[in-house]
């Protein structure tokens, strides 16, 4: 698949580099985003449920996304929100240094094509732990409201899949809506919290 090819040499790439792993996430004065009144559904799952569901990337991955872990930019504080979790394996355990590569369409349901905006890759921590900040992505015709990832542990094949909303009204009408890839969203926080956890299979 290109998409994983990319991604490989993207992380060969980096690490040859000799770089650090970059998980300070600036913190905000970030308003209300608009799904910020949603309600927590059932916890989902985790690392005993087995390996995250894989799901296309879709035509709109673009490899040699920027290091970083917010995709918000200066003046567009607006419906912004933060999305948390660990990548782990099916035992349990962290899966240090994964590689994390984001990309979602913005409010108007636009993928940037041409630049990066609302694309950006990170690495897990010594503890499996990613933190991301962006804006909420919009609707575009045929698709419910979804992040697209790509998650690779070191030298293992990449997982690609997408995260979903809970309570969003297409959801159940959107042909590639998985309720195994529904992020857990906090009910009134501000920034709007959402939290995901990837469970790699990597025996
Ligand atoms: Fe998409």
């Amino acid at each position: 698949m290109k998409a994983d090819q990319d991604l490989r040499s993207k992380r060969r790439e980096f690490l040859a580099a000799g770089a650090t792993l970059p998980l300070a996430l600036a913190t905000g004065t970030l308003t209300v985003g608009i799904l910020a009144q949603r309600t927590s559904l059932a916890a989902t799952p985790d690392c005993g449920d087995g390996p995250t569901p894989r799901q296309t990337a879709g035509p709109f991955f673009k490899p040699e996304s920027p290091l970083r872990t917010s995709l918000v930019e200066a003046g567009a504080s607006r419906d912004a929100m933060m999305l948390s979790g660990r990548v782990l394996s099916t035992s349990c355990k962290p899966v240090t240094g994964a590689l994390i590569d984001f990309w979602h369409c913005d409010a108007q349901g636009n993928y940037d094509n041409r630049g990066y905006r609302f694309r950006g890759y990170q690495f897990a921590d010594d503890d499996g732990r990613f933190s991301l900040q962006t804006a909420v992505p919009g609707l575009y015709p045929g698709r419910t409201r979804h992040f697209h990832v790509i998650v690779q542990a070191p030298n293992r094949r990449p997982l690609t899949t997408q995260l979903y909303f809970p309570g969003e009204r297409l959801n159940e009408r959107d042909f590639l809506f998985s309720p195994a890839l529904v992020m857990n969203v906090s009910g009134d926080s501000a920034p709007m919290r959402a939290q995901f956890d990837f469970v790699l299979n990597l025996s």
